[in-house]
């Protein structure tokens, strides 16, 4: 991961909080058709989109947004290396092609101009 701008959050994401998460990721992952329904109501997610998801956690959101995206994609970001392994396991295992990962603080992460 590139630095931190918040240490103590990266260290609680990637210790006991972001462990407790990806221990229970089933359960939040049920999560998002309900609390994440307005949000991607909003978006709209259309065919070529290119999404970016910024605290993707186990990539339940992103792999959300990467499904009406194709043939575009979604990249998910996020600080927590745990919940990154779950997100990529969970993204092969659904076979979702269009989605990939990066771990980094969102705050400072060196994203390509594009
Ligand atoms: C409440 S979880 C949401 C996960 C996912 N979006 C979902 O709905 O299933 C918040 C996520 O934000 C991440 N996060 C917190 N601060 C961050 C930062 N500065 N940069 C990147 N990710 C961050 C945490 O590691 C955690 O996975």
């Amino acid at each position: 991961m590139s630095r931190a701008a918040d240490p103590p959050r990266a260290e609680a994401w990637n210790g006991p909080v972001g462990n407790h998460w990806a221990r229970h990721q089933a359960r939040y992952d049920a999560m998002p058709a309900g609390v994440n329904g307005a949000l991607f109501d909003a978006a709209a997610v259309a065919p070529g989109d290119r999404v970016l998801d910024v605290g993707c956690g186990a990539g339940a959101t992103t792999r959300i947004a990467a499904r009406p995206a194709a043939p575009g994609h979604a990249v998910g970001v996020d600080i927590s290396a745990p919940l990154l392994e779950r997100a990529r396991a969970s993204t092969a295992a659904e076979g979702v092609g269009n989605a990939a990962y990066e771990c980094g603080d969102a705050q400072v992460h060196p994203f390509p101009p594009a």
